[in-house]
């Protein structure tokens, strides 16, 4: 891979999952799976298997039935974790096996009770373990943008010579500031020896507002894989949002040189996708996907506009998937322009749900002038749990 590639891991399905009101079921997890393929991202981490017999089912599902990208399962450091990743992705053409310990100070001595010596020796365990299984091993040491970086330091060298693929940093309470991880990474890279050999990867919550910024430093800085979620779901106030961050590695291209494999044109219902599953609405001002994020009121930015689009407009919505007649829909239109509709808010039906789906979008047009985009996610819904339960 060529060094200015950025890896996507999109980790929606687990750290996206973690957030409070957004688990989703089997059926919704291999949905949402089948739409990161079409994405293109490079990884999907798919769950926790240790965590519950669902989750093993659920991550087992997505291996055994998505092609590209590589899947992945989270484990801590013990062996019943690492085994039941293995046996879970083991199905999938590439597989990765993702383990993680803390190592700052806080974590050491309040939730670990365990040395510094003590976390490299387990850490060290669990990726030679792991590499018994599997080629593929990416480790993370928990909250390391609030490790001591010599201690840090030595811990990924660790990794490294135990033969992790992959060294993930975690600003994993979303403490860190841009300059600060711009400092870390650059820390890494100057003092583990063999740090060229693997992939470096980042991995960032939102809690002061600054995952996508913090996501951009360490990748200014050398990382080449970026930890991410759709809509930037996430415990908390969420985690990096890979629409922002691939937009903006895309646009500002001439200040990153970078690319990543995103099929952005997928981005929008994807995204919508994300946000019908959990029920976490995107708001209207949200960057990318949000319904204002395109939409220009004022009278001077409408008339520079018009004149050129460049004027106001740093992307173009058919980038990101939003169509660029967005066509208000009524009981005129024809099969042909719901289904495509349907497709652009990230559904994906087969013949039957569509056929029931668009009878009922017309007995509802009869009784209403304009068909919005809202109207006709709740028909697919109510089409949908109609025909799984
Ligand atoms: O935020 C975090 O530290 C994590 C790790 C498991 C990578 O999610
Ligand atoms: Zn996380």
């Amino acid at each position: 891979m060529n060094d200015q590639r950025i890896k996507i891991f999109d980790t929606t399905l687990r750290d996206g999952e973690q957030a409070p009101g957004c688990s989703m079921t089997l059926r919704e997890k291999l949905r949402l799976s089948k739409a990161l393929s079409d994405l293109r991202v490079d990884i999907i981490e798919a769950g926790f298997p240790a965590a519950s017999p669902g989750d093993f089912e659920a991550v087992k599902a997505i291996a055994d039935e998505n092609r590209g990208p590589t899947i992945c399962g989270l484990a801590r450091c013990n062996p019943e974790d690492i085994e039941k990743v293995h046996a879970a992705v083991k199905g999938a053409d590439n597989h990765r096996i993702h383990v993680f310990v803390a190592t700052s100070a806080i974590h050491r001595e309040h939730k670990l009770k365990m040395a510094k010596e003590e976390i490299i020796k387990t850490a060290v365990g669990a990726i030679r373990h792991a590499r018994e299984l599997c080629d593929d091993v990416e480790f993370s040491p928990e909250d390391a943008s609030r490790t001591e970086l010599a201690y840090l330091a030595e811990v990924v060298s660790a990794a490294i010579e135990a033969g992790a693929t992959t060294v993930n940093i975690p600003d994993t309470v979303g403490y860190t500031v841009p300059a600060e991880f711009d400092k870390l990474f650059r820390y890494l890279k100057k003092h583990v020896a063999r740090i060229e050999e693997i992939t470096l990867s980042v991995h960032c919550h939102n809690d002061l507002g600054m995952a996508v910024a913090n996501s951009l430093a360490a990748v200014a800085a050398g990382a080449r894989q970026v930890e991410c979620t759709i809509n930037g779901i996430g415990e908390r106030a969420g985690n990096c949002s890979l629409e922002e961050l691939v937009m903006a590695v895309r646009t500002r291209g001439d200040f990153f040189d970078l690319e990543t494999g995103i099929d952005t044109t997928r981005l929008y219902p994807t995204s919508r996708m994300v946000a019908n599953i959990t029920g976490m609405q995107i708001p209207r001002n949200k960057a990318i996907v949000g319904e204002n994020a395109f939409a220009h009121e004022a009278g001077i930015h409408q008339h520079g506009m018009m004149q050129h689009a460049s004027t106001y407009e740093i992307m173009r919505p058919e980038d990101i998937g939003i169509s660029k007649s967005n066509l208000v829909l009524g009981k005129h239109s024809g099969r042909h322009a719901f289904r495509e509709r349907v497709s652009n808010l990230g559904f994906m039906l087969d013949e039957f749900e569509m056929n029931r789906a668009f009878q009922e979008f017309k007995k509802l047009a009869d009784k209403k002038k304009d068909m919005y985009d809202g109207d006709i996610e709740a028909i697919i819904l109510n089409v949908d749990s109609a025909s799984s339960g």
